[in-house]
């Protein structure tokens, strides 16, 4: 985003963990911050240097260390690329149970700290739930082995979960062991144009109903960011006309054992959509092709780069309930305009897309010539006492880096924010881990 700007003077690339170790225990004796840094595509200025704390680099500990394809369980470094760990198990027919559009640079490392959610959350679940062991450098050098590849382990406290969005505040994370789901026979989607966004909640109950445990995504586009969309290339996916002045879009995607089976039930919803006395959509289209498949994920992956060439994006990743969605991107704007800030000289557009499914928002306000502190000034704390006013989650997936520190407190009690300290002082008394980030 052009927003961070690190200021390290190193930049340190281990290639094995004993590596990492030395270089923690020297850090430690000196008492010299460390960033860990994965694909460093982080959102919230988590795996940037903010006073000369060294790089730790984990890009160059990039090795498979093993795959069970009967188990699915994947062993991997931490500095392995998401999409190079989706090739390397795609021939034994697994995927890896998460997904987002930075997955050609990010790195499994980077996700596991950052506790990545995506685009296949609805139906595989969080990392805490599929990550099944770490092996992590601890803030005095030692090695945390806890690179299990059991499905069940109830022997005390589960450490690793820690780890996992623990933003490298407490440890690195060298090595990940992850269970893959068995890759599904037939992937269909289909992309809807809806005349209100009212109609978002009865289609999600209708669509969760008809589909059943073929849904594998449901995510929202709306009207902006759609346009925007079009703007720089992404489809036309639909026909103009039939769009019309629909308010907003959402793509659904099946994962299934059996093809027929699975665009039976696609074709019997859409007819269903289109046909109810009161339809729900203005139109719709099934994918026909692999490329046509590809085509209406583009539309949803491709946004966030759309935004970055519209201008300067402030984002916000916020969990909000379903119902209020659009009314917090609409009180941003309708903010930006009383402000006098609306419009080509100051806030270009305010929109919003996400995961419905899972309750995120990403909140995007681009900022057309670029950052400014009254635009900052406008939009925050309003945007986050919003979210607390509707009892949401100022970080749905993103997470707090440096950028949402002063803003946790919207999101975690007192009490919460007490005991991470103490979780922070016994992992790092001497606040060499990533420092600045996470707590305030
Ligand atoms: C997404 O879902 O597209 C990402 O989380 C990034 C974004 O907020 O733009
Ligand atoms: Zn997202």
């Amino acid at each position: 985003m052009g927003k961070y700007h690190g200021q390290a003077n190193s930049v340190l690339r281990p290639r094995t963990t004993e590596q990492v170790s030395e270089i923690v225990k020297y850090c430690a004796h000196r008492r010299i911050g460390i960033v860990p840094q994965g694909g460093n595509t982080g959102l919230v200025g988590g795996s940037i240097s903010l006073q000369k704390e060294i790089v730790l680099s984990l890009g160059a500990m990039n090795n498979v260390r093993s795959f069970d394809p009967v188990s699915g369980i994947l062993v991997a470094d931490a500095g392995c690329i998401l999409q190079s760990l989706s090739d390397y198990i795609a021939p034994h027919n697994h995927i890896m149970p998460l997904d987002l559009g930075a997955k050609g640079s990010c790195q499994i490392g980077g996700n596991i700290s950052t506790n990545a959610g995506g685009l296949r959350l609805l139906r595989y679940g969080s990392l805490h739930g599929t990550v099944l062991g770490l092996e992590v450098v601890l803030p005095d050098g030692t090695i945390l082995d806890q690179l299990s590849t059991l499905r069940k382990d109830n022997t005390g406290y589960d450490l690793k979960q820690l780890f996992i969005g623990g933003e490298g505040t407490l440890g690195i994370v060298t090595g990940v062991s992850i269970l893959t789901p068995p890759a599904p026979q037939a992937t269909n989607n289909i992309f809807l144009a809806l005349p209100r966004f009212d109609n978002v909640l009865p289609l999600f109950q209708i669509v969760k109903r008809q589909l059943g445990e073929i849904m594998s995504a449901f995510e929202y586009i709306d009207r902006t960011a759609y346009d925007m969309g079009l703007t720089h290339g992404l489809g036309p996916l639909l026909d103009a006309e039939e769009v019309g002045d629909s308010e907003c879009f959402i793509l659904v995607e099946t994962s299934g054992g059996n093809n027929e089976h699975d665009l039976e039930k696609l074709n019997h919803l859409l007819e269903h959509l289109l046909t109810a006395d009161q339809p729900l959509i203005n139109t719709g289209t099934l994918s026909q092709s692999p490329s046509q498949f590809n085509a209406i994920w583009a539309m949803r992956e491709g946004l966030t780069e759309c935004c970055q060439k519209e201008g300067k994006p402030y984002k916000y990743d916020v969990s909000v309930p379903l119902a209020d969605f659009q009314k917090v991107v609409d009180a941003v704007r309708e903010r930006m305009i009383s402000k006098g800030l609306y419009g080509d000289h100051a806030i270009s557009k305010v929109m919003g897309y996400g995961h419905v499914g899972d309750g995120n928002l990403h909140l995007n306000v681009i900022a057309k010539h670029g950052y400014r502190p009254e635009l900052e000034a406008a939009l925050e704390p309003f945007i986050y006492e919003v979210v607390a006013s509707r009892k949401g989650s100022v970080s749905a997936e993103h997470g707090i880096g440096s950028m949402k520190t002063h803003a946790l407190h919207y999101s975690k009690s007192d009490v919460s924010i007490e005991w991470m300290r103490k979780v922070k002082q016994v992992f790092d008394p001497l606040n060499i881990m990533n420092p600045g980030k996470v707590l305030p």
